[in-house]
Order: C-alpha cells, then sequence, then structure tokens
C-alpha cells in the first residue's frame, strides 16, 4: 500500500494539470498535461476509414491552417480514432501518449477534438510536438453564437465565410445571420425580386457617427445581396464546421428596405428610399392581412434555405406611431379583440410562429416579441438586459441570453482616444470573460430553459471585414469560454494564453484584432485630498513618464506601473490640468485632462440610482473629467427616471458661487436635457434653494451664493418623449457626468 501511494505521487508530480497553462481556448473540461512529449513529422498517418470523409476534408484544412501538416491514408496510424455511444452530448476525449487517440460521441465532437488537437500541436525547428495529455471535454451550453449584420454594411461570401472559419476555431456552433434591415435586404426572394433590385441598394451613407450635428452623408450607391444558390453555398460551408445557420429576417420593425421596394405593405403606401441614416424608423410592416401574406411568402423560400431549427423573425423596436393611425391595423385590434396594438405586434408575431410552426420551424425573436403576449413555441433573444430572457425561462419558453452590457461587440473596448468609431457602450474584455448567460438568483428550474447565448456585431460603424475582425476579437474567444467552460480558469490565466499563444496565432492568420486587451489601463479612485490615480499594466515593470501641463507650468515624471499619485482638488479658483501619459517600452501614449474644483474626489451620493446598464459608479460625477461625445458607454451616469436627487458633500461648511452639471443632449438615443434643477443647501435650521428652469446647454451653470458642506441636487426630467421625436411618448434617458463647484 505505501508503495503503491509513491508511486502515485512521483507520477502526479511530472504531471501539470494544464488548466493553467494549455493552449487550448476554450478551455477543456478537463486536461493533464505531462513534460513528455510526442514528436512526429509534418505527414502524419491517419485510417480515414475511421472517420467521415467530411471530417478528413475538415482535418486537411486544419492542418494547412495550423502547422502545414499534410495527412495520409494509412491503417498503422498516427491518430486513433474510435466513436463512443451513451456518451454526453459532443464530448470527446484526447490521450496522447505514444500515439493519439480520439473518442468521441458524433463527427461534430470529433472536429472539436481535432480543433483541440491542433491547438496543442507545437514545433521545434522541423519536429513537431505535442505534450503527452489526457483531455476529456464537452461544451457547457448548447447556443454558442456569433451574429453578423450585413444590412448596415455587407459582406461578401468569402468574407463570410472567413467569419466562420474563426467561428468554428473557437467552438462556436451557431451564426446568426442578421440578413435584413431598414439600410438593405441582402437575401434573394424570387417571388419578390424588387427586394433585392430596389431594397438591397441605398444611395448614400451617413458619416462619422450619426448623432454628430452637422450630419453628413458619403453620397455613393452601396449594396448587394447573396443570391439563393450563395446562401445555400454558406449555409453547407458552415454544416461542414459544424454549424448551425440562424437566418433573420426582421418584421415588423427595421423593414425600410422591404417597403422602398414595396411601399403597398406598409400603412400609409407612401414611396420612400432605402435609408442611409441609422436608427429606429417610425414606418414598419403594416399589419394587414396582404403584408402577413407578403412575409409569409417570403418565408416559404427562407424555410427550405436554412436547414436549421430556429428562423429568427426579429420583432425589436417597432415603433407603434403608424399603427395608431391606420384604419387597417385598428381594424384587426378590433375584430381580433385586441386591447391595443402591442398586443397587435403579438398578433402578427403569433401568425408568423403558427405558419412557421407549420413547416417545423420554431421561431426566435428578440425580447420585444413578449410584449403583449409571447407566441407558444417562441424563443426569445434576451438583448434589452437580461430581464426579457428572465421573463421567457419563468414562462416555460425556451431563451438565448444576449444582452447588450456584456454581448454587443460594436461597442468600444477600450477608454483610450485611439479606438476607432463605435456605436457607443463600453464592453471590455473582462467584461465578456465576467459574463454568465445565467444571471444570479435564477432559479435552477428557469435556468434549465437558458439554451447559451450570443454576441451580436451590428455593423452600422463597422464597414470593412477588417474592422469586424478588430471588434469581434478577441471578445469572442472570451464570449467562447464563458459558453464552453464548464469552470472558466481566471481572468488572468486566460489572458496569458490568449496574449502568449492565440494573439501569435490570429496574427499568422492576418487576422486583425484589436491587441486593446494588452494597454495599460488608468485608473481614478478617491483619495482623502481629491482624486488618486495609477496606471497598471501588463508588464509589472514599465515605466510611463506623466507630463502634467497646469495653466503655464509644466511638470514631469517617472510613474511605475500601480504607483500611485494624488490629484489635490482645490480648495478655490478652478483650473485644468492636461496629462499625457507614455510609454517608452510600448511607445503608446495616452492623454486627459482633469477639470480641477472644489468638488474633486468628494463623496456623492446617488439618492435615485442609476440604470445599471448605464452606470459608470459615482465617482464618475466627480472625477474631473467630461464624459466623451459621441457617448461611449463609459464615464456617464444614465437615469430613466423622470426624477433624480443627488447628495454632494464637499467635507466641509464652505461658501459657493454657483454649481455647473453636465448633461448629455442625444434625442436620436431618446437622450433628452432635463427640464428643470433645484440645488438645496441643508443647514441646521434653514433651507437654501435655487433653480434652474431654462436647459437649452449640456452645460448648465446654476448661481448659489450660500455656505454649505452638503448640497442636494434634483433633477426633473420630461416624463414622456413629445410626439413626433424618435422614441415618443417612452421615458426619456438623462444622461450626467460632471458635476463642478465655482466659489
Ligand atoms: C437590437 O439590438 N435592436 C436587437
Ligand atoms: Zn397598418
Amino acid at each position: 500500500m505505501k508503495s503503491f501511494f509513491l508511486i502515485g505521487c512521483l507520477f502526479l508530480s511530472s504531471l501539470v494539470v494544464c488548466q493553467k497553462n494549455t493552449h487550448i481556448l476554450p478551455s477543456p473540461v478537463v486536461c493533464i498535461e505531462q513534460e513528455d512529449k510526442l514528436y512526429f513529422d509534418s505527414t502524419i498517418s491517419v485510417d480515414f476509414s475511421k472517420i467521415s470523409p467530411n471530417l478528413i476534408e475538415q482535418l486537411k484544412i486544419l492542418g494547412s491552417v495550423f502547422h502545414k501538416l499534410t495527412f495520409k491514408n494509412d491503417t498503422n496510424s498516427l491518430i486513433k480514432f474510435s466513436k463512443l455511444k451513451n456518451v454526453i452530448q459532443d464530448s470527446y476525449k484526447i490521450t496522447i501518449n505514444k500515439d493519439i487517440r480520439i473518442s468521441y460521441s458524433s463527427d461534430q465532437s470529433c472536429f472539436y477534438a481535432l480543433q483541440s488537437l491542433m491547438q496543442m500541436i507545437e514545433k521545434e525547428g522541423e519536429d513537431y510536438f505535442i505534450h503527452k495529455t489526457f483531455v476529456s471535454d464537452f461544451p457547457k451550453y448548447q447556443w454558442r453564437g456569433l451574429h453578423l449584420d450585413v444590412s448596415r454594411h455587407f459582406f461578401s461570401v468569402e468574407e463570410v465565410k472567413k467569419f466562420i472559419d474563426l467561428m468554428a476555431i473557437y467552438k462556436f456552433n451557431t451564426f446568426h445571420w442578421h440578413l435584413t434591415d431598414d439600410q438593405g435586404w441582402r437575401v434573394e426572394i424570387k417571388k419578390y425580386p424588387k427586394l433585392t433590385e430596389i431594397g438591397a441598394w441605398r444611395d448614400s451613407t451617413v458619416e462619422n457617427h450619426y448623432t454628430s450635428s452637422p450630419r453628413s452623408y458619403k453620397k455613393e450607391r452601396y449594396g448587394g445581396f447573396y443570391t439563393q444558390e450563395q446562401i445555400k453555398e454558406i449555409v453547407k460551408y458552415a454544416g461542414e464546421k459544424y454549424i448551425t445557420v440562424v437566418p433573420e429576417i426582421e418584421m415588423p420593425g427595421h423593414s425600410r428596405a422591404a417597403l422602398s421596394a414595396y411601399p403597398e405593405f406598409s400603412c400609409n403606401g407612401k414611396q420612400q428610399e432605402v435609408p442611409g441614416l441609422w436608427g429606429i424608423f417610425d414606418d414598419i410592416l403594416c399589419a394587414k392581412e396582404e403584408s402577413i401574406l407578403f412575409m409569409q411568402a417570403i418565408l416559404d423560400e427562407i424555410v427550405p434555405l436554412f436547414p436549421g431549427e430556429y428562423i429568427h423573425i426579429g420583432g425589436d423596436e417597432a415603433p407603434k406611431t403608424r399603427w395608431k393611425k391606420c384604419q387597417k391595423c385598428q381594424n384587426i385590434i378590433r375584430e381580433n379583440k385586441l386591447k391595443d396594438e402591442h398586443e397587435l405586434q403579438s398578433y402578427f408575431i403569433q401568425r408568423m410562429d403558427n405558419y412557421l410552426t407549420q413547416k417545423g420551424k420554431k421561431i426566435i425573436g428578440w425580447d420585444e416579441i413578449l410584449e403583449g403576449g409571447l407566441s407558444k413555441n417562441a424563443a426569445v433573444m434576451s438583448w434589452r438586459g437580461f430581464d426579457g430572457g428572465l421573463e421567457a425561462a419563468k414562462q416555460e419558453h425556451y431563451v438565448v441570453m444576449s444582452p447588450g452590457s456584456h454581448c454587443y461587440f460594436d461597442h468600444y473596448q477600450g477608454k483610450g482616444k485611439d479606438e476607432p468609431l463605435a456605436i457607443g457602450g463600453f464592453t471590455p474584455l473582462e467584461k465578456v470573460y465576467a459574463f454568465s448567460p445565467i444571471p444570479q438568483g435564477m432559479k435552477t428550474e428557469h435556468a434549465a430553459y437558458v439554451l447559451g447565448a450570443q454576441a451580436n456585431l451590428w455593423t452600422e460603424y463597422i464597414p470593412t471585414f477588417d474592422k469586424l475582425m478588430y471588434m469581434a476579437y478577441p471578445r469572442a474567444i472570451a464570449l467562447a469560454q464563458v459558453l464552453w467552460c464548464s469552470e472558466k480558469p481566471s481572468f488572468e490565466e486566460f489572458s496569458t494564453v490568449l496574449h502568449n499563444k492565440h494573439f501569435g496565432f490570429l496574427e499568422k492568420q492576418n487576422i486583425p484584432f484589436s491587441k486593446t486587451s494588452l494597454l495599460p489601463i488608468l485608473n481614478f479612485n478617491r483619495s482623502e485630498k481629491g482624486l488618486k490615480f495609477w496606471i497598471e499594466s501588463k508588464k509589472s515593470s514599465e515605466q510611463f513618464k506623466v507630463q502634467s501641463s497646469l495653466n503655464a507650468r509644466k511638470d514631469e515624471f517617472i510613474l511605475n506601473s500601480k504607483q500611485a499619485i494624488t490629484f489635490e482638488r482645490t480648495s478655490g479658483k478652478n483650473f485644468e490640468n492636461t496629462i499625457l501619459v507614455s510609454s517608452e517600452a510600448t511607445g503608446l501614449s495616452s492623454n486627459f485632462v482633469i477639470h480641477n474644483s472644489p468638488s474633486l474626489g468628494v463623496p456623492v451620493k446617488l439618492i435615485t440610482q442609476a440604470s445599471p446598464s448605464y452606470n459608470s459608479g459615482d465617482l464618475t460625477l466627480v472625477d474631473g473629467q467630461f464624459g466623451s461625445r459621441p457617448w461611449k458607454g463609459h464615464e456617464w451616469l444614465g437615469f430613466d427616471t423622470s426624477y433624480i436627487e443627488i447628495e454632494l458633500d464637499l467635507l466641509k461648511k464652505q461658501k459657493i458661487k454657483s454649481l455647473e452639471l453636465s448633461f448629455l443632449k442625444d434625442e436620436n438615443s431618446w437622450i433628452h436635457l432635463p427640464v428643470k434643477i433645484e440645488l438645496e443647501a441643508v443647514n441646521k435650521n434653514k433651507k437654501y434653494t435655487s433653480s434652474e428652469t431654462s436647459i437649452k446647454k449640456e452645460k448648465v451653470l446654476i448661481t448659489f451664493s450660500h455656505k454649505t458642506q452638503k448640497i442636494k441636487i434634483k433633477i426633473y426630467s420630461l416624463s414622456k418623449i413629445p410626439n413626433g421625436m424618435p422614441g415618443e411618448e417612452t421615458q426619456p434617458w438623462t444622461f450626467i457626468d460632471e458635476i463642478s463647484i465655482q466659489k
């Protein structure tokens, strides 16, 4: 017994449990790696009779992608395959010793085994080797998806295939293909040829951020579409990589391209061109019978092209403005005893649901399809946070989580000024990695309805394949970890493998992915005297030159990674401090401005909480930095209430001349200026107030002239967006960034 124990210990000591240092991403469930290596040359023998012809083909492709390996048919093979029955779905095992043994449950899982194997192979001179390793692996979630919007910008067949190639490497299995939207219809429909003759082309495209004022347009015809033959080719190509394609045909909203070709299916029949502007448009499909039959005829041609279980019918962001004024829509409401236009949307979706159910398909739609009653067989894609998914699961519907907060890869991934233009939002790599499709507190019986998750690549600001790769990678790899790993390694462990191995792999493939995750991070926090600032670098020894220019005075010093300095708050006059941080090692630099005032870094109490989706923390209001315009997700607090109360504690009683508040105005995104602001100084017995009701600009200066330590700021907004404006009748957003005090 004793000697057995000793042998066991010796054996274990030569093993590395490779969760930490395996190169495989997504990380396998079990991976035990030895120091010993198995060497082989660039031509690998495989018994081709043991696996399907497609797997042989895929193996050859992978060999050329990864290492210029070739495979020859030989019964005396280096790689030995065996198919197992009664094992976990999509599971596989790899044992590398004197040879490579792969056991698998399905062709799909064998494909995953081959992907892992390719990632494990290394090269030493002319020799190839793999550490002697045991891998046992299977996915956590069954829906592991990426979405691609080809309407806002079009991607060629070859580009879509490349997108799919990378998905396969990271073991995604669902490609959600957003084929139609306002700015372009991208799929050939033989019964309605004008959808692509007219609907696939626009005459202009808005330049810069669409909120820029004044707007400018690139006046160039833009568009494209896929023929049904090309669609079949891509679906087959994806299928060979065990990826299901879920097509999305948007309805009843986001349908301006379809209506530009067939305006008779709108409520008012008005002829309009395919828009070159992004946003939410009031003109949507009418809910009349003719429009429903039009969409069903389109689905007749879509269904045979896509062998997967689900068809995505959109359902999001459909303003009810036109339906309210349309006699035909109102007749349907009356005849079907519907309560309102939301129930009319539910009626529209249910007609599609019943139609597709008859054809043996299931529908999936954005979480708005919950409004007015969810149709029986529908699955829900939760994008406006997790709530839609939670509610759908409670109602026993399947759910795919895709919350904007974690899964929108059209958001910024870094705070640096060099990040390319994005729609807004801030979703860095760490945030994606921290995502869980099953939110905390979700009951187990509801969690069973969560199929998985996907990231969405909306392409308003992604005009090229290179930018698509920049926005998608490496965030997609972080999501692959979330969706595959039973238990994710720590973010640091993941980052090490990502940076040391996968960045090299992506570079070799000429993928122009983002290296933002390698950049040093600028951190701010409160300190007793003002604002603490420090830089965190991936390399602990990295040094930074900090140049500060305060009015005419210039200062320069060296800061080590994690070493903190303080910007002391002023006790009197306000001033601006322009800071330039640069690193000699990387040649990168970053600059920012601190607007110093007596409120820099003071305590702030948010009596009204900001929306969790737009809450960068209360320090945002007093960190001396103005939120960027257009909005980038961080540096702002967004409130979706018509009353906001904030308390500022200046730490000691002082005479204040005025207070300045800074807001964001972006009415296209439903962000409005407030209508009234009240300041209140609460001293022991007396209450001083001051207010402003004429708010026309983003910066609002309110004269105060009182002595106080604490100031209550009361902000009143409209409770409904006025009619005729984007988002009419819904609660507008109020976005605040900075508060500064003048003495
Ligand atoms: C969406 O982002 N409108 C689904
Ligand atoms: Zn109508």
